[in-house]
């Protein structure tokens, strides 16, 4: 008895959190004109999916306990690795291992959804002007 309780209560609980959507347009419109700016715009379980938009040269970094997922949107990206380069085109996707080195570049641009738990320093295990303390919502 207590089980179906519980899971009217969950039942109650949904029926008043219906999810919105979220429109990618309508939210990279949102984001400061400049070349490298990311944001939150949703969360699953404990990972959350981020807008970025970046041109130019990331610094190398790597992500000692996780990996982290590129889903290309626009434009290009190059991912530089120690003995390897990737390009990662709008409608491609990429997954970096785990404590893996990696650097993304781009000379034109791109806007890509990026997957990673909560909290995931944007630089890793790198400091550097690039690395953004807490990223916001929109
Ligand atoms: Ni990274």
């Amino acid at each position: 008895m207590e089980k179906s309780g519980s899971r009217w209560a969950l039942c109650d609980r949904e029926m008043t959190m219906i999810p919105s959507k979220v429109n990618f347009s309508e939210k990279f419109s949102k984001l400061p004109d400049e070349d490298y700016s990311v944001r939150i715009v949703a969360k699953m379980n404990d990972y959350e999916f981020k807008l970025v938009k970046f041109k130019g040269e990331f610094v190398w970094h790597s992500h000692p306990d996780t990996d982290e997922t590129f889903i290309i949107l626009d434009g290009r990206m190059m991912m530089h690795f120690k003995d390897k380069l990737v390009e990662i085109k709008s409608g491609e996707m990429i997954v970096i291992p785990k404590g893996m080195e990696h650097k993304p570049t781009s000379e034109e641009g791109y806007k890509a959804l990026l997957i990673e738990p909560e909290g995931v320093a944007n630089t890793g295990d790198v400091k550097s002007e690039m690395t953004i303390k807490k990223i916001e919502w929109i």
